[in-house]
């Protein structure tokens, strides 16, 4: 069961996501030294993440932090559409965290060798032999569809289920190329954040807490194996669940 958390609107809830990810940093680096964290594209992280670089900066030991995407658009990382770009306005630029501690998605390749060099980076860096990399955080944002990172309804990178990064297309995006994790990486993390806000992602949160007979969207199959898996939307995202009848068949936090 996920825990669903409900603010009353996006400032709230940008600084309930900047919270959670500063407390886990800081459990994570205390354990092990090292804290990663993959990041979610699109723009409802922006806010959050000007606070990760404001508010709770002294909060996290940048020295010891590691950043992932877990997926990107085709374009180079300094185009309007990178999210590599709006992580680093947002954030990164702000922080002190080396460069060589950005794991970016090498868009200068082919959308197809970008995803073998970047799977072939996650394999170095987490010595996996074999074993999905588990990171720390796997943020995600989620699309009107329901989808998550790249990971579009009825696409095959949907149902990967051997390769951990691929390459995908968005049909109808402005930049329809993408290079995306897969869910056995998403479903690996220790901790699995969906943040996801506004009207517009209401009928996609009510299809998937209530679930009915309706298909089970991208962001319904995210079930971190052993990992906790927590929804942090806003009232405006929440209004189908909060008009439901079946206010039993989730867990409110
Ligand atoms: C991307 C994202 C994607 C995004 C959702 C929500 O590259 O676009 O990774 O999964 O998180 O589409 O986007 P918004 O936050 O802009 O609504």
């Amino acid at each position: 069961m996920a825990d669903l958390r409900i603010y009353p609107d996006r400032p709230t809830a940008a600084r309930a996501l900047a919270g959670m990810i500063a407390n886990i940093a800081q459990s994570a680096a205390a354990v092990r030294d090292h804290f990663t964290i993959a990041l979610a594209g699109g723009s409802t992280p922006r806010t959050a993440y000007r606070l990760l670089a404001d508010e709770f900066a002294a909060d996290i030991d940048w020295m010891s932090t590691y950043v992932f995407w877990g997926d990107e658009r085709c374009v180079p990382w300094d185009h309007a559409e990178s999210n590599v770009r709006m992580a680093r306005e947002a954030m990164l630029n702000h922080v002190p965290l080396a460069l060589d501690r950005l794991y970016r998605i090498p868009v200068q390749l082919t959308p197809e060798a970008a995803a073998q060099a970047y799977q072939a980076e996650l394999v170095r860096f987490f010595e996996t032999r074999g074993r999905v990399p588990r990171f720390d955080v796997m943020l995600l944002g989620m699309g009107a569809d329901g989808h998550i990172a790249s990971l579009f309804p009825g696409s095959a990178a949907l149902e990967e289920t051997q390769k951990w990064v691929v390459h995908t297309t968005a049909e109808g995006a402005t930049v329809p190329d993408r290079v995306t994790v897969t869910l056995p990486v998403i479903n690996a993390a220790s901790n699995v954040i969906i943040y996801t806000l506004g009207a517009e992602k209401a009928d996609a949160i009510a299809q998937i807490f209530l679930g009915g007979d309706q298909p089970v969207l991208p962001a319904g199959r995210v079930q971190p194996r052993d990992g906790r898996l927590t929804w942090i939307i806003d009232e405006a995202a929440a209004t189908k669940l909060r008009a439901s009848t079946q206010q039993d068949s989730f867990t409110l936090i």
